[in-house]
């Protein structure tokens, strides 16, 4: 049928969105780019960005952890404070409001009911909202005063890849046209992320090995990680769940000793990010904590902090830009570990693409 021509030579929706990653990331370099080869971002935007006094961005499930990432890189870049807050509970839990919010919805379909009902509320209210989402004409998007595209063309796998990272590059342009910084040249690292990007998707046998090795047969996996490290994390453990049925979370790595640890048993996976210079240290001694009590692990790290114990190293990026390069080596292992666990990739149990419910 007309979706198998569209899957091409690819098993799964899934491998092809995670390989579509780098031509995504130069889709939105152009796209959000003026005559003069500048990032750009509609003017009116950029005056709600710069008059407002806190930025609430409100999102479900892969949204909301690209959410997390982008908080960082608005606080860092255009020095508003943002806070994040997931959807199903901001509808009844609203916080109290600073003078002049603005809101930011991060929604991949663009018809997540409980985005919506926020929505609904943010505007009853009188305050001004963006819709951050890949389809044009959405829900969302029609109902909030401003919207971003993703430009990731239609992701079809229930598993969110391409829009998370699609996301996270949208909210790197916003924050770093609102800020102005003068020492970031956005649209030459956000290259340099898309090289990286397609060096990891040319490693698939690599993560296939890895996905043998610490998925077949155990039953739970951890993901640590410190600063955007941990965000990603969660978003790593998130995939690993909704495709293999692994019991999977994301931690803090100074976190995890506060009871986590008492589940760490001999052999139980622990996957690690260390892509942030200043944590390197302090998440490697997480590490060898678990490691202490039988965790097998897995260091993911970047370029110019890795050392002999990593099983992998992902190509050096800008330090607020990690996330896009980092999560790519936990989708594809979600994906093998998923593959050796005979689950349906595309379509796993119980979930839904776009949930339009309560
Ligand atoms: C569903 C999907 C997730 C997605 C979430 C939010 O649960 O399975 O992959 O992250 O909804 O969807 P949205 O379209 O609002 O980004």
């Amino acid at each position: 049928d007309a979706s198998d021509i569209e899957k091409g030579t690819y098993p799964h929706y899934m491998l092809k969105e995670i390989d579509e990653q780098p031509l995504v990331m130069r889709k939105i370099i152009q796209a959000y780019q003026d005559i003069n080869g500048d990032l750009a971002i509609d003017s009116d935007i950029v005056k709600a960005m710069n008059d407002a006094d806190r930025i609430y961005i409100v999102a479900c499930g892969t949204s909301y952890h690209a959410g997390l990432v982008g908080k960082q890189m608005i606080e860092q870049l255009a020095e508003i404070p943002v806070e994040v807050h997931v959807a199903s509970e901001m509808g009844y839990n609203m916080p109290l409001l600073s003078k002049k919010p603005l809101f930011i919805f991060i929604s991949q379909s663009g018809e997540t009911a409980d985005s919506r009902a926020v929505l609904v509320k943010v505007k009853e209210l009188g305050y001004k909202a963006i819709t951050i989402t890949n389809v044009p004409g959405s829900t969302l998007s029609r109902e909030a005063d401003y919207t971003l595209l993703l430009h990731a063309g239609p992701e079809i796998a229930v598993a969110s890849t391409k829009a998370y990272t699609a996301q996270i590059a949208v909210l790197s342009i916003l924050a770093s046209v609102v800020g102005k910084k003068a020492d970031l040249d956005l649209v030459h690292e956000l290259g340099i992320v898309a090289n990286a990007m397609e060096v990891l998707c040319d490693s698939k046998e690599e993560f296939e090995k890895m996905a043998f090795e610490y998925f077949t047969v155990t039953r739970n996996a951890f993901f640590i990680g410190r600063a955007l490290d941990y965000y990603v994390c969660l978003e790593g453990a998130l995939k690993l769940k909704e495709i293999s049925y692994i019991q999977a979370e994301g931690f803090a790595g100074g976190e995890l000793k506060h009871g986590t640890i008492a589940l760490i048993e001999d052999g139980t996976p622990i996957v690690a990010l260390a892509t942030q210079e200043n944590v390197n240290w302090s998440i490697r001694g997480n590490v060898k904590e678990v490691v202490a009590r039988g965790a097998n692990p897995c260091i993911i790290s970047m370029k110019g902090l890795d050392t002999n114990e990593d099983r992998f190293v992902i190509p050096e990026v800008h330090e607020l830009l990690t996330p896009l390069v980092s999560v790519v080596p936990l989708q594809l292992l979600a994906y093998y570990a998923a593959l050796h666990r005979d689950c349906d990739v595309d379509k796993p149990r119980n979930l839904a693409k776009s949930v339009t419910v309560e």
